[in-house]
């Protein structure tokens, strides 16, 4: 009986796919997040982790695949294997995936033994869009964000400034720190905010396609001496955000696009596209220094928030209207499409 099992898979396969099924339901597992960029995934398989999901990437024929990153037979990471012929090899006993997730071919019994059913891979969503990769762990419910149209506008420069990296923070705190201007003043004194000018207005929130939209003055951080600038904030749901920030007066633009991707609840992986359409006074060096030195100056603070996951219950913690409005919306926002963390 035993070895009846072993020969037409059931048994062993049966254990397997119980191994690789998904954490608990989630609505953050019906939207798609940016896993990687695309020059990252080569013909090596590259892992990463969303949602608590270890996922391998790699190219076939068709295009970038997405697989729950183990492998059925002994639980092997399919990362450690290798790509030929358009397929995914596993490097343990050989076992060869196709993009389609099936196992096509076992080295280690003849082929007339055939291949059992359930030698198959967990395949996820996945596209390639904005020089980024995504991935959807379920049926999407939206499509990958819409970037601004900037991102296709040959007067804008993306490569010089744009980055990417990892905080041990909440994706969504992550994004309501980048969504508040009320921390200017306190956590980048002189570079994007005036301590002498610390009172917030109040901005109008209005909906837009898939999230909300609001706009603010910025007093220090001028795109030309002695005026300031307008930065426009849209955050498009669950986890991505917009600062288009431009200049009253004249034509100079500048476009900072966030995608945050919760690797868990407590670990974030963050894609920043950053682009402009005017030569700064500064160079591209001390930009990306000064850059460097805001996203530090915030990493401190977020890494330290506690809870670790942004309160989607509105009487947890204390806001202030004007200041807190737009943090309010994005939990309220959060809450309404059903986001629960653990
Ligand atoms: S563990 Fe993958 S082929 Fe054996
Ligand atoms: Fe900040």
């Amino acid at each position: 009986m035993k070895s009846a099992n072993l020969e037409n898979g059931q048994l062993l396969t049966e254990v397997n796919h119980k191994a690789a099924t998904a954490p608990s339901d989630n609505v953050l597992h019906h939207y798609w997040h940016a896993v990687a960029r695309s020059q990252d995934v080569t013909d090596k398989p590259l892992a990463v982790k969303l949602l608590d999901h270890p996922v391998v990437l790699w190219r076939s024929d068709t295009g970038v695949v997405a697989f729950h990153d183990l492998c059925v037979h002994r639980g092997t990471p399919l990362s450690l294997g290798w790509t030929e012929n358009g397929n995914i090899v596993c490097a343990y006993h050989g076992w060869r995936y196709g993009a389609d997730g099936m196992c096509k071919h076992i080295p280690s019994i003849p082929a007339e033994r055939g291949i059992p059913a359930k030698a198959r891979a967990i395949v996820y969503h996945s596209a390639e869009k904005y020089g980024l990769i995504w991935v959807c762990l379920k049926d999407p419910v939206a499509d990958i964000p819409a970037f601004p149209q900037e991102i296709h506008d040959p007067s804008y420069r993306w490569e010089a400034y744009s980055s990417h990296g990892r905080w041990k923070a909440n994706a969504a705190r992550m994004i309501e720190n980048l969504l508040d201007f009320s921390h200017f003043t306190w956590v980048h004194p002189g570079i994007l905010g005036d301590p002498s000018n610390a009172a917030c207005e109040s901005s109008e929130i209005t909906a837009v396609p898939g999230g909300f939209q609001y706009e603010i003055e910025q007093p220090v951080n001028r795109l030309k001496a002695n005026s300031a600038s307008i930065q426009r904030f849209t955050v498009i749901l669950p986890l991505t955000l917009f600062i288009e920030r431009r200049q009253p007066d004249g034509p100079e633009k500048q476009t900072n696009i966030y995608c945050c991707t919760p690797m868990s609840d407590k670990e974030t992986r963050f894609f920043r596209l950053s682009g402009r359409n005017y030569r700064d006074a500064l160079s591209d060096e001390e930009l990306n220094k000064k850059h460097q030195t805001i996203f530090e100056q915030d990493r401190v603070i977020v890494e330290a928030q506690r809870p670790e996951e942004l309160p989607l219950d509105l009487a947890e913690e204390l806001h202030l209207r004007g200041p807190d409005t737009a943090g309010l919306e994005y939990r309220r926002a959060l809450r309404e499409l059903g986001v629960k963390w653990g």
